[in-house]
């Protein structure tokens, strides 16, 4: 992928709230698993006893890479891949597991990319490593597929009016970008807001970068590799991920029973020790210097014991992941 704009200015999100809560643990090896801009990276890279192991699906980033590789040799390694093969890194001494979910500011205002509404031309989405890009969904994708992605990964009250039109528009053009947005504005014409596209692209972008099965992927994958005593850290920018970070900590962190008479269970076992139940938000100060901080929440756990199967967590999203691997080769 080919960025054409200034690669680093991105602001990085709740970045004091992350120091504060990672400190503590330096003297180590971090993973930060969404590279980006590097703010992360740069950050914990300021003090000598941290080493860095980063990763980003996103090819584009492998010049801001570099500079840390010449700044910090052997303390900072960066590799191309998708968190959902974290599984991949191995390393004994880690600390903690960093994911900032999303795009960076960077990947949105490429136009080229075809990430945000604003942009013009062929449909593509993609952030890397992916197998499909947008145009092939909207070209090829059933209208019921259609309708399940803008409804459950977009909650678009009108997917099903959308997804009929695009189906019937499909057969006379190839639908571009703008014509997206004119199908969008056409249907919601009557309703306020500026930017009535939001939801519809927020639903391909999860659907072409398979982001749902990454994030229950790699969470898995994450406390697996991650040493007791470690931190996972997640920031995240929706609610459909904030709900899955949520039960992933959640439902390990309490000591469940069977029944609600019997006493509590001596042996169920913890697998994180979660401090706070309520996500960090940024401070309304962030949030004027940085707009796009405003949806973001932080949620983070320590690993207490090894064994977790995950089997609840797993069966709990697999309605979502069914979606993303809904077939369209029609
Ligand atoms: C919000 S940005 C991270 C910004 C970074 N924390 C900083 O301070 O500059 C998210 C980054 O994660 C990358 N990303 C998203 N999903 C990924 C995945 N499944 N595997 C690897 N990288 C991913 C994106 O390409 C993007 O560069």
């Amino acid at each position: 992928m080919n960025a054409t704009i200034n690669l680093e200015k991105h602001f990085p999100v709740l970045l004091n709230e992350l120091v504060s809560i990672i400190s503590p643990l330096y003297g180590g090896t971090f993973i930060d698993c969404t590279f980006g801009a590097g703010g992360y990276s740069k950050k914990i890279l300021e003090d000598n006893s941290n080493n860095i192991i980063a990763l980003d699906r996103d090819n584009s980033v492998n010049s801001i890479a570099t500079k840390l590789q010449t700044k910090y040799k052997k303390r900072f390694k960066f590799y191309n891949i998708k968190f959902s093969d974290i599984d991949k890194i191995k390393e004994d001494n880690i600390k903690a597991i960093i994911f900032d979910l999303g795009y960076s500011l960077n990947q949105i205002s490429d136009l080229n990319r075809g990430l945000s509404f604003k942009s013009k031309g062929k449909l593509d989405m993609r952030m890397g490593l992916n197998d499909f890009s947008c145009d092939e969904v909207i070209s090829k994708m059933s209208e019921q597929g259609l309708f399940k992605i803008f409804k459950y990964f977009g909650d678009e009250k009108y997917a099903k009016q959308i997804s009929k039109k695009i189906v019937q528009l499909r057969k006379n053009k190839i639908i571009e970008t703008e014509n997206l947005v004119e199908i969008v504005e056409s249907i919601k014409k009557n309703k306020s807001g500026k930017n009535k596209s939001t939801k519809i692209f927020q639903a391909l972008r999860i659907f072409v970068n398979k982001e749902i099965t990454e994030l229950i992927n790699g969470l898995i994958k994450a406390y697996n590799i991650l040493p007791i005593g470690g931190a996972i850290v997640v920031v995240t920018f929706h609610s459909i991920e904030d709900k899955i970070v949520k039960f992933f900590f959640k439902e390990y962190s309490e000591i469940k029973n069977s029944s609600r008479y019997l006493p509590k269970s001596i042996t169920a076992k913890k697998y994180f020790n979660l401090i706070k139940k309520k996500p960090i938000i940024p401070s309304s100060s962030e949030v004027r210097i940085n707009p796009p901080s405003r949806s973001a929440k932080l949620r983070f756990a320590y690993k207490l014991e090894n064994g977790c199967d995950f089997k609840k967590f797993v069966n709990n999203f697999n309605y979502l992941k069914d979606i993303e691997n809904l077939n369209f080769d029609v």
